[in-house]
């Protein structure tokens, strides 16, 4: 019998060919995709054949990635609790999908992951493979075996499993194009400062360069399209703006977030692209979307966050709401001018061919176009029933 086993080349996964092999006695099969996570695919490969996969499969799905997961989560603003952009949430329903068409094409019966029984991760990965196919057995070796990692450490030294990990270097990372999270270790107390070592794609914002670097992001409906003049794919733009970010010491988060299954962890995350990224989109939102549709649009984006973090990406009802977004966000093309500077990202400019914003309205100046005449009477029809309602339930001196 075979199972495809989600690999990443880390501790979890490769301590787990080995204990998926002599537990269950299955041939491994082993999935590797990049979804831009910078690690050398061809090591990973040998590595995993080397561990005593069956057979190693790679395939590059950044693409895909980024045109089905990242613009649309970019569109929708979706930032979980305000702070994390979901780089790791947005990766597991791409993953699970691959897993399932591969198992389909080599009769596999089962699939299997890395997570631990107490993550986010496990319960994206089940729920997407229960729900695109029911019929596939779930193994996830670290769930079960709930070795501490200090003990997966020692059972990996003692199978001749190569690792990375170290007992000091203790961190759990995942990352890819959107994002790099890190946690466990001394990050365990939230009171613990992130050591320099629990970051590796941003320089600290007091040592970046005292010149501010200046970016102009373009906008189609929503999507990035090109930097600074010059069109680019979805995976250039990120990996550029990556880039520069962490040179300029961008991107930097530190949370301690709401884990769906109940208990709170503290996680840092890296991720200039995604956060320089939702600045410039949202700040064209402003120009271009009306107040009525902004302020419902941040409700969606709420919802689509917990959504995604929660794992229910395949949902009918998450499709719904990108069907609002795609929608939404046919007027929001133009241009966002970002300037990146020790650690911040401020928007300096923005303009667009659907902009509502009307200087001849707004104008303090020469050439004022609004209509002063009819404020007053627009004022007292706005207020009056307030009015009304004070004279009958406010209490006299009352704040
Ligand atoms: N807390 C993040 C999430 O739930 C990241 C999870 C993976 N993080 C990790 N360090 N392995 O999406
Ligand atoms: C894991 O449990 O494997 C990582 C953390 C998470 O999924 O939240």
């Amino acid at each position: 019998e075979k199972v495809i086993l989600a690999y990443s080349g880390g501790l979890d996964t490769s301590v787990a060919v080995k204990w998926i092999n002599e537990k269950y006695d299955m041939d491994v099969i082993t999935y590797t995709c990049d979804l831009g996570q910078g690690r050398e695919l061809d090591t990973i490969k040998e590595k995993a054949i080397k561990t005593g996969a069956v057979e190693a499969i790679i395939e590059d799905v950044r693409n895909l990635f980024v045109d089905c997961f990242v613009w649309p989560a970019l569109m929708t603003g979706t930032m979980y609790e305000g702070k994390y952009p979901l780089a790791t949430a947005l990766g597991r329903p791409l993953i699970a999908h691959r897993m399932v068409e591969f198992a389909k094409e080599h009769g596999a019966t089962a699939v299997a992951h890395g997570c631990t029984g107490k993550g986010n991760d496990q319960v994206r990965f089940d729920v997407a493979f229960n729900t695109l196919a029911p019929d596939l057995k779930i193994i996830a070796p670290v769930r079960e075996w709930r070795f501490t990692r200090t003990q997966e450490i020692e059972y990996a030294q003692e199978h001749g499993i190569e690792v990375d990990a170290t007992k000091e270097n203790i961190f759990s990372i995942d990352q890819n194009l959107w994002g790099r999270s890190v946690e466990a270790g001394v990050l365990e107390n939230p009171w613990n400062a992130p050591p320099e070592a629990a970051y590796n794609w941003t320089v600290p914002p007091e040592e970046a360069p005292d010149t501010p670097l200046e970016i102009e992001i373009e906008f189609e409906q929503g999507r990035p399209i090109a930097l600074d003049g010059k069109e680019m794919d979805g995976v250039s733009i990120i990996e550029h703006l990556n880039k520069v970010g962490g040179e300029h010491g961008v991107g930097r988060i530190d949370h301690v977030e709401n884990r769906l299954v109940g208990i709170k962890s503290r996680e840092i995350y890296e991720a200039p692209a995604a956060m320089i990224l939702h600045e410039a989109h949202r700040e064209l939102e402003f120009l271009t979307l009306s107040r009525q549709a902004q302020r419902f649009k941040t409700y969606v984006a709420q919802t689509c966050a917990d959504i995604i973090y929660d794992g229910l990406w395949y949902s009918p009802f998450h499709q719904d709401l990108m069907g609002f977004v795609e929608k939404n966000q046919r007027f929001v093309s133009g241009h966002t001018r970002i300037k990146l500077y020790k650690g911040n990202y401020v928007v300096t400019g923005r303009k667009s061919p659907h902009s509502l914003y009307s200087e001849e309205l707004a104008t303090y100046e020469e050439g004022d176009s609004f209509p002063h005449e009819a404020a007053v009477a627009f004022i007292r029809i706005h207020g009056m029933a307030l009015k009304t309602q004070a004279q009958q339930q406010l209490l006299k001196g009352e704040p």
